[in-house]
């Protein structure tokens, strides 16, 4: 048993595919699907899609200079890999696919009203780095589905059924494996927790926990 070298390639494995939705300056939407997408900056909010010059969709987003990044989950699979394997040359993908255009408030291009979340960027600059050029683009806006959204009004972004794309395969997200930090967090007793319990407020408890917690700073 050893480990082959190979020559450089893209192995980066998985990535996310989601549903790029653009317009062109008359209004002509469209969507593209999009597995080279990363998020590059949390402060100013940032992400960037990397489209090759060729795809339809490519003219619209230097056009306007905007496009609405649309999550992709278990119910949108088949719609995802349609996206990806058809051009808005030659098909409606909003119609045939009997997606709803969602209004945004940022940008003009519509997003996906089937999707969970729907995020809004406008290009910065686009890197013509090879058989892709890169936009990278700031996020101007994020618009959550509130099915998912609990009573203390946070969002459950894992009740959502996010899917991925790995080696020319679709996936579910699977099994929860820990959260941030949990790998340096200290476990709790069972006696310690029953007698903190026993003292100590909630408000003090929720404080404590706090501190034990470490930060997340991506
Ligand atoms: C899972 C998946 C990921 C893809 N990722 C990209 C990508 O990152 N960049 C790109 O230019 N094309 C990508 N494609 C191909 C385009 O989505 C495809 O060529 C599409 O038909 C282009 O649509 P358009 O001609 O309407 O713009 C991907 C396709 C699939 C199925």
């Amino acid at each position: 048993m050893g480990k082959q070298t190979w020559k450089p390639g893209n192995m980066l494995n998985p990535v996310p595919a989601v549903m790029v939705s653009v317009a062109d300056k008359d209004g002509n939407a469209n969507i593209i699907t999009v597995g080279w997408a990363g998020t590059i900056c949390t402060n100013p909010p940032m992400l960037s899609i990397s489209v090759r010059p060729e795809r339809y969709s490519y003219h619209m987003i230097e056009e306007t200079g905007e496009f609405v990044v649309n999550l992709t989950t278990k119910d949108l699979v088949k719609e995802t890999d349609y996206c990806g394997v058809k051009s808005g040359r030659d098909v409606d993908k909003f119609d045939v696919l009997g997606l709803t255009k969602l209004e945004m408030e940022h940008v003009k291009a519509p997003g996906i009203s089937e999707s969970p979340v729907n995020i809004e960027c406008k290009v910065r600059e686009i890197n013509k780095l090879g058989s892709h050029h890169m936009f990278i683009a700031d996020v101007v806006g994020v618009t959550v589905d509130d099915k998912f959204m609990d009573e203390t009004n946070r969002f459950h972004i894992n009740d959502t059924e996010l899917i991925m794309y790995s080696h020319g395969e679709y996936f579910a997200l699977g099994e929860k494996l820990g959260k941030f930090g949990y790998s340096i967090q200290k476990k709790k007793t069972k006696s310690k927790a029953k007698s903190k319990s026993k003292t100590k407020s909630s408000d003090n408890k929720k404080r404590e926990n706090k501190k034990s917690k470490p930060k997340k700073n991506k």
